[in-house]
């Protein structure tokens, strides 16, 4: 019988997948018009602009293997790109031998290819989840009902898991919670000159976390813009501002940091309720509520590309030995 999967970011699609290859009969659903969820990319009129996932690294050898994988496809390239650091009110280079990667042209162009020959429902934001006979009801929110099913994968943050699920096993949801991010995207009126790649944050006076200059990426060209992400705490602070106050910071911060007038062309401003989890001090491993009904996602095992992908094939894994 097929198994659900709710969610069609990396860890759902990599769930999916290797669930495809164990030759089960799997379904998934996305409120989203797309895969990608915190990887999507916005088009622009020139290119891809990623607003959420900037890179990812690869350490775990299975993971190392997709990678390789997704190069060979040409969907996925190393980003070289010089790194720095702002520290004490200054930008200085901060040189390290991490690989680090990036999808191309968009940073959720492999989940595209991850996504190709599996039966998806896009646009069907699910509002609850509940078992009947022994088996796994969906219903979205227009009342249509999905079912049945002998399983069920969430991989959606456990903030919003918690409000598909009966009481009884929200209630048992680890308490993992997902602060968020105010992303701004600046286009520039001209080149700043710069060729820096990503800056890392490290100076508490300012409210952000990270900048990139987006041109820096592989298959990313057209006039220069850059990335802005918020700290959480700030992002947090100021929820509910609207995007006119997080351009005009993110303007007044970047020409902080390179140290040069900078002029806006268009901005886009995207708010992450759900972003970011602490480092996880110990991965949790697969996560069943009940029977037939599994946990996946980056926040089981720490908010990162790569963990999330481990989760979803990790939850594949556990199903076919189940
Ligand atoms: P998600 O990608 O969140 O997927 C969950 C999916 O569930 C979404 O597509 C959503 O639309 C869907 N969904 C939710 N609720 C419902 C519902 N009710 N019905 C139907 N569908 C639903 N990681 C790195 O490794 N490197 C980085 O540089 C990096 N930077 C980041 C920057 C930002 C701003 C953010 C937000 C994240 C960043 N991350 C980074 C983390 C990385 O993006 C995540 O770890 C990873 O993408 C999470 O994947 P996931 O599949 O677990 O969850
Ligand atoms: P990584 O190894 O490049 O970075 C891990 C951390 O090490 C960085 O956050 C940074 O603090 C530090 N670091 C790495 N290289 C550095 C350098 N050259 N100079 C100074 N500091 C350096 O990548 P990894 O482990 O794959 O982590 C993923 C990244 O995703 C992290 O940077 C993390 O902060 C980011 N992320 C951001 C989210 C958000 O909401 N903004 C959500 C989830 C992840």
């Amino acid at each position: 019988m097929t198994i659900a999967v709710v969610g069609t970011g990396i860890a759902g699609l990599a769930c999916a997948n290797r669930l495809q290859q164990l030759g089960k009969p799997v379904k998934l659903f996305d409120k989203a018009r797309g895969p990608g969820g915190r990887m999507t990319s916005k088009r622009s009129a020139e290119g891809y602009l990623d607003l959420g996932a900037q890179y990812f690294t690869a350490r775990h050898p299975a993971f190392m293997a997709q990678v390789q994988q997704w190069q060979q496809q040409g969907v996925v390239a190393p980003w070289l790109a010089a790194m720095s650091q702002f520290v004490a009110g200054k930008l200085l280079p901060s040189p390290d031998a991490q690989l680090r990667f990036v999808g191309v042209p968009a940073m959720h162009s492999p989940l595209r290819q991850l996504a190709q020959g599996l039966d998806i429902h896009y646009q069907c934001q699910l509002q609850r989840i509940w078992q009947q006979d022994h088996y796994w009801w969906l219903q979205d929110t227009t009342g249509q009902d999905y079912g049945p099913f002998s399983q069920v994968v969430l991989t959606v943050p456990p903030q919003q898991a918690a409000a598909l699920l009966p009481a009884e096993f929200s209630t048992l949801l680890p308490q993992q919670i997902l602060t968020p991010c105010w992303a701004v995207d600046l286009q520039l009126t001209r080149p700043s000159g710069s060729n820096v790649g990503g800056i890392f944050v490290k100076d508490p006076q300012l409210p952000l976390s990270w900048l990139c200059r987006q041109n820096s990426k592989p298959g990313r060209a057209g006039p220069e813009h850059w990335l802005l992400h918020f700290t959480a705490a700030f992002s947090q602070q100021h929820l509910e501002q609207p995007a006119s106050f997080w351009q005009e910071l993110a303007a007044e911060l970047l020409a902080r940091v390179v140290a040069q007038p900078v002029e806006v062309a268009a901005a886009i401003c995207h708010r992450w309720r759900f972003a970011q989890i602490a480092e996880v001090a110990q991965p949790v491993p697969p996560v069943s509520l009940a029977a037939g009904l599994w946990l996946a996602g980056d926040w089981l095992r720490g908010g990162r590309v790569e963990n999330a992908w481990l989760s979803g094939t990790e939850v594949a894994e556990q199903i076919q030995n189940d």
